[in-house]
């Protein structure tokens, strides 16, 4: 687990339909709160991202558990953000679990965040019913490469014993260091020429020499979605309800 990284180039071999099953069934063992996912898979590497030989899609998925919950004749009661949030948390562990199997058994991966806002399409694409949410994906084969490991955070900038330090201006400088210097000695921004944007006619003041994850990350969640309205109608639309009271059958009626 300490050699991690995502992979983003596969070769064409095709992983067994036996080690898929591993790997979900790996995913499927992570701890859970409800089991509240399920997981979609394309096998067309033409279409899939990198040409990746899988394409696992992770939903958040209450369809399956209302199935349920109506043979046991009970309906939620639950609010959709409590669900989503206990959802994303199965999800998510689930899915790591499918990288960390897949791993041992000589694959690699990478996610994909996108899928979020692509939610109507997904849904079209593999006939999701309502309540069923897809959550991030997740491209896996046998790699065709082999980068170093990427930088994290210090230690001491991650781990807090017993209580939450003052962080002084010096741990700041020091975790930002660590990150934009490996992420530099790597020249992994000038390889993915993943420079974001500025908007608002800030002036651009960085290159490729200097450019590198705490700008990056600064610039993703200093400038995008501001409004989460545009969110919020991508889940209503799948039929989750995450600022109002869900409709009941006899609301509807
Ligand atoms: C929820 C999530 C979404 C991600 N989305 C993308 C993506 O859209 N494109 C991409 O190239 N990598 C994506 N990644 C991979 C991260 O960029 C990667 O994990 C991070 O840079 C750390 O690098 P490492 O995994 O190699 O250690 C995503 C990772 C997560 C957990």
């Amino acid at each position: 687990m300490l050699d991690h990284k995502s992979i983003r180039k596969f070769t064409d071999e095709s992983p067994s339909d036996e080690v898929i099953e591993t790997i979900v069934r790996a995913g499927q063992q992570a701890p859970f709160a409800s089991q509240y996912y399920s997981v979609l898979l394309s096998r067309n590497k033409k279409r899939n991202p990198w040409k990746a030989p899988l394409l696992f899609t992770i939903c958040i998925d209450s369809h399956k558990f209302e199935l349920i919950m109506a043979r046991r004749k009970w309906k939620l009661a639950t609010n959709d953000l409590t669900l989503l949030i206990f959802g994303i948390q199965d999800a998510a562990l689930m899915a790591e679990n499918m990288v960390v199997a897949g791993r041992s058994l000589g694959l690699e991966s990478c996610f994909l965040g996108s899928a979020l806002y692509r939610a109507d399409k997904i849904a079209k694409e593999y006939n999701l019913p309502e309540r069923v949410f897809p959550l991030v994906q997740l491209a896996m084969g046998y790699p065709a490469e082999d980068p170093p490991t990427r930088p994290r955070y210090p230690f001491e900038f991650t781990l807090f014993e017993d209580k939450y330090p003052e962080l002084s201006q010096e741990v700041v400088s020091k975790a930002m260091k660590q990150m934009d210097e490996g992420y530099l000695a790597q020249d992994y921004y000038i390889k993915a020429r993943a420079k974001i944007p500025l908007e608002a006619n800030r002036k651009e003041t960085f290159t490729y020499e200097n450019y590198s994850w705490t700008e990056h990350i600064c610039r993703k969640w200093g400038q995008w979605y501001p409004d989460a309205k545009e969110l919020l109608e991508l889940f209503e639309k799948r039929g989750f309800h995450l600022t109002r009271k869900r409709k009941t059958a006899k609301d509807k009626d």
